[in-house]
């Protein structure tokens, strides 16, 4: 059993007066991916968001390495070694490729993951730069996950990294995130296409309305054909 990296422990989250998590347990390892599957309004994101601190979470723990780390600030979490890459992306459009690395790795932590080695893996981003990053979709996720990386983490959260590229670009999307699995890198997945979600993991957790309705090693999760279709409708 490898390290475990991040822990959820009974997690009540919340926006403002609606409960959104209910009591999710869960738990990666290092080197594992772990997809968190389910319907459309599952409570996948808020998971995600609740480990970040962007929702509040009232009762039960969140651990990084062990210690608990749900009081912390946002920013705080990329130089512990947290890195996420939200729905939404969010690079500067008025920084330049390069800066927008550069702001994320002064955030981050020290490690293998450089700009030079950053725009080796991800030769679009290296050939542009200095240029502004006024880009296509499939060029903006590339920067939101190479943004990820440069600060070194110990986990990155991703979420929906394909949502929204045209089929062949998101192509690419996925074989970035293989090739980073590859590498060994530890990954909580939200991943919309169940198929790809589970080629990508090595376990999973199936919510609905903010609770762990099923979880397991990949496998197990396809065996249990009642839970797939009464929660993920496949
Ligand atoms: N800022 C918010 N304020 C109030 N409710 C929210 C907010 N964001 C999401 N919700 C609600 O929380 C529930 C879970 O949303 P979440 O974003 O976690 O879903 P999801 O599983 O990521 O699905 P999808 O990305 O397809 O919406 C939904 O009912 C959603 O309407
Ligand atoms: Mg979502």
């Amino acid at each position: 059993m490898s390290a475990v990296v991040l822990e959820l422990e009974s997690v009540n989250a919340f926006y403002d007066k609606s409960h959104i998590l209910k009591n999710v347990s869960l738990s990666v390892g290092e080197g594992e991916v772990v997809a968190l599957l389910g319907r459309n309004g599952s409570g996948r994101s808020t998971t995600l968001k609740a480990v970040m601190g962007l929702a509040s979470v009232r009762s039960g723990e969140i651990r990084f390495h062990g210690k608990p780390i749900q009081h912390r600030p946002t920013y705080n979490l990329a130089k512990l070694g947290i890195a996420f890459v939200p729905e939404d992306r969010r690079v500067f459009p008025n920084l330049t490729i390069a800066e927008n690395l550069r702001l994320a790795a002064l955030s981050g932590r020290k490690g293998n993951w450089t700009e030079k080695r950053i725009y080796e893996y991800f030769a679009v981003l290296g050939e542009r730069r200095d240029k502004l990053a006024k880009l296509s979709g499939g060029e903006q996720q590339m920067l939101a996950i190479a943004r990820a990386l440069i600060a070194n983490p110990a986990i990155i959260l991703l979420d929906e990294p394909m949502e929204g590229l045209a089929p062949l670009i998101a192509r690419n999307v996925e074989d970035v995130v293989r090739r980073i699995r590859e590498e060994g890198n530890t990954i909580l997945l939200v991943e919309q296409n169940v198929e790809i979600a589970m080629s990508l993991s090595d376990r999973g957790y199936i919510l609905s309305n903010g609770r762990v309705m099923a979880s397991g090693k990949i496998d197990e999760l396809k065996a249990d054909t009642a839970a797939m279709q009464r929660y993920l409708a496949v």
